[in-house]
């Protein structure tokens, strides 16, 4: 089976999720990331509320490449992982959800198994600097 991914219709984008950062936040530089590591990274808005709730992003490395996915299970909603302790992954391959164990792919964010197969995480965009700075690219 072909999976082309989708996202259900009242799926939102990254940037509507609540508190989340601003386009050109400053998330952390590449070489801190080990190669095959996924990191659950807790990124601020500005407002004064945001400030109180974190937005946890995932970010992945695999070689000079750096891929961000919002911390949030396409089937329920909830996160795939509570705290960096819980996170499920074959580095450079997959990522599950601690809930009920959907994989995704590392290189899409594409589910391939479990009860939301063929829907995708929802992908934030970055900008990598030459020094290896890892920033939330602007909004399409
Ligand atoms: S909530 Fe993630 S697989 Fe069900």
């Amino acid at each position: 089976m072909t999976l082309s991914g989708t996202t259900h219709p009242n799926t939102p984008a990254w940037h509507q999720l609540p508190n989340a950062p601003e386009p050109g936040k400053l998330l952390g530089q590449r070489d801190a990331l080990q190669d095959g590591a996924v990191l659950l990274h807790e990124a601020f808005a500005a407002s004064d509320e945001a400030r109180q709730h974190p937005f946890r992003i995932l970010l992945l490395r695999s070689g000079q490449d750096i891929k961000a996915y919002a911390n949030r299970c396409a089937h329920f909603g909830v996160p795939l992982a509570a705290k960096q302790e819980l996170m499920q992954f074959v580095p450079h391959v997959s990522l599950s959800c601690n809930v009920h164990y959907a994989r995704y792919r590392w290189s899409d964010g594409i589910c391939d198994r479990g009860d939301c197969e063929g829907d995708s995480l929802i992908a934030i965009p970055l900008d990598v600097d030459a020094q290896g700075a890892i920033r939330i690219a602007a909004v399409a």
